[in-house]
């Protein structure tokens, strides 16, 4: 025989063993088709035989191709073997009836619940959802808002600059400016978004964290206005026996600007370690819209008034949920995210 119909003889043999694996039903049929291709006068030890007749110069090829065949074979035999000998992992004895494995279902983020909840409550009261962008220019974020040149949060010790001109919004206040220089009033919108500060994470501090601004601007808007709006919102988020109360601060874009507070949660106002005794836990700054600011918009400030207010929602979402450390928020551990 030569190299040439030797190899021959490997492929017939090859695809004979292909259809005798066809009809093996159980270990038995296995087992015999092993031996009558394995065994030591097996189909592949006669091949291996004439092999050794070949001149050493043509044993090359065949050689190569009988043992290629010969590993096959005694891969898939093994793996057969692995397969019957363990019948419920086979495809053969699959009972379909069985429950299935139950995957794990996701959650969302306990930020995106407290946002839609945000968003639900002011949209009810007739506000729309408006969006700025997290990269934003010097004039945005502080210029059109007011902030004098040398003002402290222009340091570059609290905002993260891109560029000179180019700033990580520190707060969702430019969203003001550019929802009030695209469109006349009346304006009514929440612009909710990421913030960036320089901040060293801390239980209270995180340098992304998460605001909703809102603006109303209308003829006849009054602080009061802003205190209905605050209350109503304070209530559907907390419960009806939630109180709010303002402290007068400083903003350069509100006038008068003030500082805003709800009841403490966990004590209801009687004093507790979270509100520091005072029964108040500090939400956010709000005002009513600075003339200076309409300047820059060209709003007439003689017609209009508006008011506006931020919010943190990290804060909120702590209150709400009782959590007591900011930072368990981004560190997406799942035993913590599974909770809400
Ligand atoms: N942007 C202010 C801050 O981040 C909050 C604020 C919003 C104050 C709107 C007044 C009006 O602290």
């Amino acid at each position: 025989m030569s190299d040439r119909s030797l190899q021959k003889n490997v492929q017939t043999l090859n695809a004979e063993f292909a259809r005798a694996l066809e009809s093996v039903k159980d270990f038995a049929d296995l087992e015999d088709i092993r031996i009558e291709y394995l065994g030591r006068k097996g189909k592949i030890a006669n091949l291996f035989k004439i092999l050794g007749t070949l001149p050493e110069n043509e044993r090359k090829g065949a050689g190569r191709a009988l043992n290629d065949l010969k590993e096959r074979i005694q891969t898939v035999v093994s793996e057969r073997q692995k397969i019957l000998s363990h019948p419920e992992k086979s495809d053969l004895s699959f009972d379909v009836t069985l429950p299935g494995d139950r995957l794990p279902v996701g959650r969302y983020h306990p930020i995106t619940l407290v946002l839609r909840k945000i968003k639900t409550c002011f949209q009810q009261m007739g506000f729309s959802v408006a969006q700025g962008p997290e990269v934003e220019t010097d004039y945005y974020n502080f210029e059109a808002l007011n902030f004098p040149k040398e003002h402290p949060a222009r340091e570059i010790q609290d905002t993260l600059y891109v560029d000179d001109e180019i700033v990580l919004r520190t707060h969702t206040s430019p969203v003001q400016i550019r929802v009030m220089e695209s469109q006349p009033p009346p304006v009514r919108i929440i612009a909710p978004g990421r913030c960036y500060r320089r901040d060293t994470p801390d239980a209270t501090h995180t340098p992304v964290f998460h605001q909703v601004e809102g603006l109303c601007v209308d003829e006849g808007v009054t602080f009061a206005d802003l205190k209905g709006v605050i209350l109503t919102f304070a209530r559907q988020m907390f419960g009806s026996d939630m109180k709010i109360r303002f402290r007068p601060s400083f903003f350069p874009f509100t006038e008068p600007s003030a500082e805003y507070d709800f009841s403490c949660l966990m004590c209801r106002g009687k004093g507790c370690r979270v509100c520091k005794g005072t029964g108040w836990i500090e939400i956010s700054g709000a005002g009513m819209v600075s003339p200076e600011v309409f300047k820059c918009v060209g709003y007439d400030s003689e017609r209009y008034t508006g008011y506006a207010f931020g919010m943190g929602v990290e804060r909120i979402t702590m209150l709400l949920y009782e959590v007591n450390d900011i930072r368990l928020f981004y560190e997406n551990d799942v035993r913590f995210l599974h909770q809400f």
